[in-house]
């Protein structure tokens, strides 16, 4: 691969990218982990470089993998509250003085700093499936810079990244490696799909034996799964979908359960945004927990993963998060590096 090929690119959906390229952004970060554990600086990497961050939902880890990242890379990281600026907004969602169309805030930004991430699901889109993904390309459409997906409501690519890096650092590599991404309940139906969408991606991308399991209800876009089964056929992994928890965990390598909103929750196209209809499919499936009895089906070297913040007692029990398994501060730590890397690339 061409050395610049990364260069100007923007890191919207793992889907945009070919394996090889997912392999240069995975060997940058292990590279920029290692050196900052020696105490080697790479401050020279980014130097007066500028980061816009437009979050419209809360965050702790990403905010703070970004602004950290930025600043040990030379550059610095701008954070944008989309209700203390105009808001950004779509043509045809606009209110005067109140908003300002996407096409005229990617414009402006772009004549002051080098990139853009972006962070909207849920609320600000009224749900509807599909809506902040297809905002974040009208950034990128517009934009001269390059433009990040900080998650939006089908992909968390910086959260994939820093998971399959995870997998890699405690396995080794990919092959045979047992991942099963499984729904867990939350008391919350407002949880969007983009982190178990990007995990199966990345994991069918990378070779594993990718297993998804959900109560049924909980169903995940058909079109992350066709990828996941092109992906299985095309790197030598396997991808199928299980229905039963405790089948689906049986010898697992990686366990990785978390909440994901029903289809009910959604708005159309894809639902009819009925909120009592949504309570009940998850109200109704409150074993789907991640306890120590249900660890032990997996694997005895299995890993247990979570992208954070989790509901502590619903989605899993104090005992197994904070466990020997549970690799949930290295997968977090590791938002830093992979992050570091793509900004590396991209922005240079
Ligand atoms: N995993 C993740 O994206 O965390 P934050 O919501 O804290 O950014």
């Amino acid at each position: 691969m061409r050395t610049d090929k990364l260069r100007g690119r923007d890191f919207l959906c793992e889907l945009d990218f070919t394996r090889e390229e997912i392999d240069t952004i995975l060997d940058v970060a292990l590279d920029l982990k290692k050196r900052r554990a020696i105490g080697e600086a790479h401050n020279h990497i980014l130097p007066g470089k500028t980061l816009f961050m437009i979050f419209y939902n809360q965050s702790l880890r990403t905010r703070n993998s970004f602004e950290a990242g930025m600043t040990q890379l030379g550059g610095h990281a701008h954070y944008l509250d989309p209700s203390k600026i105009y808001t950004p907004a779509l043509e045809g969602r606009e209110k005067a003085y109140s908003t300002e169309r996407v096409s005229d805030v990617a414009r402006t930004l772009s004549r002051m700093g080098d990139a853009i991430a972006i962070r909207c699901y849920g609320d600000p889109v009224g749900w509807e499936y599909g809506g902040s993904h297809a905002m974040i390309r009208e950034f990128a459409k517009w934009a001269d810079i390059p433009v990040i997906n900080m998650e939006c409501d089908k992909y968390h690519p910086c959260q994939g990244m820093a998971d399959v890096m995870t997998v890699k650092e405690k396995f080794g590599g990919f092959k045979g490696v047992k991942f099963v991404m499984s729904w867990a309940y939350s008391p919350s139906i407002e949880k969007p799909r983009a982190v178990p969408q990007s995990a199966i991606l990345y994991a069918t991308l990378m070779g594993m034996e990718v297993t998804l399991a959900h109560p049924k209800g909980m169903e995940l876009d058909n079109e992350v799964l066709s990828a996941c089964k092109a992906n299985a056929k095309k790197y030598g992994g396997s991808f199928k979908v299980e229905n039963d928890f405790e089948t689906a965990l049986k010898g697992a390598h990686v366990v990785y359960p978390k909440a994901w909103t029903a289809i009910p929750a959604f708005a159309p196209p894809v639902g009819t945004r009925d909120e009592k209809k949504a309570q009940a499919i998850f109200d109704a499936n409150k074993s789907w927990l991640c306890d120590a009895k249900k660890m032990k089906l997996a694997d005895k070297d299995a890993i247990y993963m979570h992208c954070l913040p989790c509901d502590r007692g619903f989605e899993v029990t104090d005992e197994v998060i904070d466990g020997p398994q549970s690799v949930v501060f290295d997968e977090a730590e590791n938002r830093l590096h992979a992050q570091k890397a793509v900004m590396s690339l991209i922005m240079r």
